[in-house]
């Protein structure tokens, strides 16, 4: 695997391969790599000639600077992880290489796709997370581009980014990896205190019930049923809870409206925010 931590060279190795008439997947990453990270890497080696991964710990995405500070950085385990799948090119900036001095914060218009949820909860994240792909995109050029569902607000918003900019970059969405236990994979899970790694799952047993209820129950009565179960666990604190249209973003009152419906939610546990979401249909 090469190494690049200027865009200078990366640029220059990316046209060479591009001359060669090379697709190139793109996985932008912060690091602390595991294996929903990776299922990325190998959705992009199959489907490219070329497999390009970024580690960066965006600052401008952090809106809480402890969670940024505790963010965990595991770079030499991360190459291993890299090398090992097999991509090709990872590029791993500093600061100054994403953001130099003359950087113009680019600005969109999500219309209310960042309203809610994480977009609620995390004022001012989905500006630092669209600022920040939309310079790597701009970096990397690639062909298309691998986001997780574990983060759906963040695809669908960079899949409205692409939209507003009239970009062919192609965009994959790639199912959520879970531990055997159900636990979506997170950087975020390594924090959990044996105590509150155990009591974890029940977020994803609560987003599965919520799909099987969607289906006899109206959305009020599934949003009740949840909120209840997240709050009854002493150990969570529930940060939201919603159901919201998978396109929109927008909540949703009569479920005979909308076409497809996602389920999300965010908690607190041992003081740590972790998210999940199931398409409820
Ligand atoms: P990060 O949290 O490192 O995630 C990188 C990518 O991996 C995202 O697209 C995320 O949705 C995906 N991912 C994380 N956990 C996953 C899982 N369990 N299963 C499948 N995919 C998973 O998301 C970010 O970084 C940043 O916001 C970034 C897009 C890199 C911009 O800074």
């Amino acid at each position: 695997m090469l190494l690049f931590k200027t865009v200078a060279d990366l640029q220059i190795h990316i046209a060479q391969q591009k001359q060669n008439g090379r697709t190139i997947g793109f996985v932008p990453t912060m690091g602390a790599l595991h294996q929903g990270h990776l299922s990325l890497m190998k959705q992009s080696i199959n489907e490219n000639t070329a497999t390009i991964c970024s580690i960066f710990v965006n600052p401008t995405q952090f809106n809480d600077a402890e969670d940024l500070q505790k963010y965990p950085r595991t770079i030499e385990k991360d190459i291993e992880l890299l090398t090992q799948v097999g991509v090709d090119i990872l590029f791993l900036p500093e600061v100054n290489e994403v953001y130099p001095d003359n950087w113009q914060t680019p600005s969109f218009d999500f219309q209310g796709l960042d309203e809610l949820m994480e977009g609620e909860h995390r004022p001012g994240h989905f500006s630092g997370v669209a600022e920040v792909v939309y310079r790597l995109l701009d970096i990397v050029q690639p062909t298309t581009l691998y986001m997780g569902q574990k983060d759906y607000q963040q695809w669908r918003i960079i899949q409205s980014m692409l939209t507003q900019l009239s970009s062919d970059i192609r965009l994959k969405r790639c199912v959520i990896e879970r531990e055997i236990d159900g636990l979506a994979m997170s950087s975020r899970n390594v924090r959990l205190p044996e105590e509150a790694r155990m009591i974890a799952p029940n977020i994803n047993k609560i987003l599965e019930l919520a799909r099987q209820e969607i289906i006899t129950l109206t959305i009020q009565e599934v949003l009740l049923n949840a909120r209840k179960r997240l709050n009854e666990i002493a150990e969570f604190t529930l940060d939201y809870f919603e159901i919201v249209d998978a396109q929109s973003l927008q909540r949703v009152e009569n479920k005979d409206k909308s076409e497809s419906l996602v389920a999300c939610t965010a908690v607190y546990l041992a003081n740590i925010r972790l998210i999940d979401n199931i398409i409820l249909r």
